[in-house]
């Protein structure tokens, strides 16, 4: 199966629409708190403008499932990716009917032309083919540079792609692909994955598959409580999954089994509450006091962690190491970043808080790579094929 990419294409004076994952967050008044999506669709965008496109951007905001939610309109985004591109981008308030039709006839090659939130009409997560229809009438060739939308089947990422005369997959979307084969399908070894955050409910169907493929395995985060419970030692008020524990066992046996090394937290930093103001105490992981929790790991685990990665040539993260937006207890998640900044191998991060905490640190481009993805790129860890990605492909 093969995929074509924009810059194969010839876009000169084409209606090119781009599907793009332009869902950012955005406080009360509306304004983008975090611009990361944006930047990463310029590169595409800034190519379809040098081609000579008539530049047509797609993208859902939220899930207003099918109503015309004001709060999740993504007529705020248009003043900004116009600063970021230094050119004007004009807004269309439908992506639909006459005022999309109007506002595409008028455009001139080199304009960029933003249409409102696509979840506005229900059609779109139902994968409506007369939607896909209507879309696809707006332009001559169609580019999906939406990665993090790729495990939705919508009909803004699906549906269209069959009415479309051309389609090819943006640049972003082309890299997330080639990073993700170059961690998972061929990579450089060993290969360790680190996985934190709160829950194993969310990502052991990515811990399973993954454990066919890594040499090592790494585990932070309050996930590793579930873990620690598995071993059989007390985890006090901590957060854990009683319902996962011998899910927990049983990824512990698999590990072992397929000769998997896997790391669990040695030491952590506990308190009776999560509060920056809480008296902290950092102890060993067989000894959480009965009254507290753990929400960090400890430093001793950090130096474990990067010894563990020290000969690691590809490395695969997603979620931190513990509460990390509250101050004592980011000290674990940055351990973990320092140490990927530092490392030689190809590093490759994933998930919407991951990202976070690496833009806090400033380390977000000490990373090879860090996937616009949450969902997507967990969907991806689990040996799923995308929808979003299957429909691009070509005989
Ligand atoms: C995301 O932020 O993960 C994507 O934009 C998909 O959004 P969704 O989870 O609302 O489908």
């Amino acid at each position: 199966m093969k995929i074509r990419t924009v810059d194969q294409l010839d876009l000169s004076g084409k209606r090119t629409l781009i599907r793009v994952d332009f869902n950012v967050p955005m406080d009360k008044a509306g304004n983008v708190t975090d611009n990361t999506r944006l930047e990463a669709a310029l590169p595409t965008i800034r190519l379809a403008i040098e081609r000579g496109a008539k530049t047509i951007l797609l993208s859902h905001l939220g899930r207003p499932k099918g109503k015309r939610l004001p709060e999740m309109s993504l007529a705020p985004v248009a003043p900004l990716l116009s600063r970021m591109l230094g050119r004007p981008v004009s807004f269309v308030e439908d992506c639909l009917g006459e005022p999309a039709e109007t506002a595409v006839a008028a455009m001139k090659p080199g304009d960029v032309l933003l249409l409102e939130n696509v979840r506005y009409h229900a059609g779109e997560e139902k994968n409506d083919e007369e939607l896909g229809k209507r879309l696809a009438a707006l332009c001559d060739v169609y580019v999906n540079d939406a990665f993090a939308t790729a495990h939705r089947g919508h009909s803004s990422n699906v549906a269209i792609v069959k009415f479309v005369k051309e389609h090819a997959a943006g640049l972003l979307m082309k890299n997330e692909i080639a990073y993700f084969e170059k961690a998972l399908v061929s990579p450089a070894r060993p290969l360790a994955a680190i996985f934190g955050g709160a829950k194993i409910s969310g990502k052991i169907e990515a811990i399973d598959h993954v454990l066919d493929t890594v040499d090592k395995i790494l585990i932070g985060g309050a996930m590793a409580n579930t873990f620690l419970a598995a071993l059989g030692y007390g985890i006090g008020k901590s957060l854990y999954e009683a319902g996962m524990v011998d899910t927990a066992k049983r990824v512990l046996a698999g590990a072992a089994e397929r000769k998997v090394r896997l790391y669990l937290p040695v030491d952590v930093v506990v308190a009776e509450r999560l509060e920056a103001s809480a008296p902290t105490r950092t102890v060993p992981a067989q000894e959480i006091p009965g009254g507290m929790m753990a929400l960090d790991i400890g430093p001793a685990t950090g130096t474990l962690f990067r010894e563990a990665l020290h000969d690691a040539k590809t490395i695969v993260w997603n979620g931190p190491m513990g509460a990390f937006e509250t101050a004592p207890f980011a000290a674990g998640t940055q351990a973990v970043m320092r140490a990927l900044a530092e490392s030689d191998a190809i590093t490759i991060v994933g998930g919407g808080d991951t990202d976070t905490a690496l833009h806090k640190a400033g380390l977000f481009s000490r990373m090879s790579y860090v996937s616009t993805g949450g969902g997507a790129f967990l969907e991806l860890l689990e040996g799923k094929h995308l929808p979003g990605i299957a429909a691009l492909e070509e005989e």
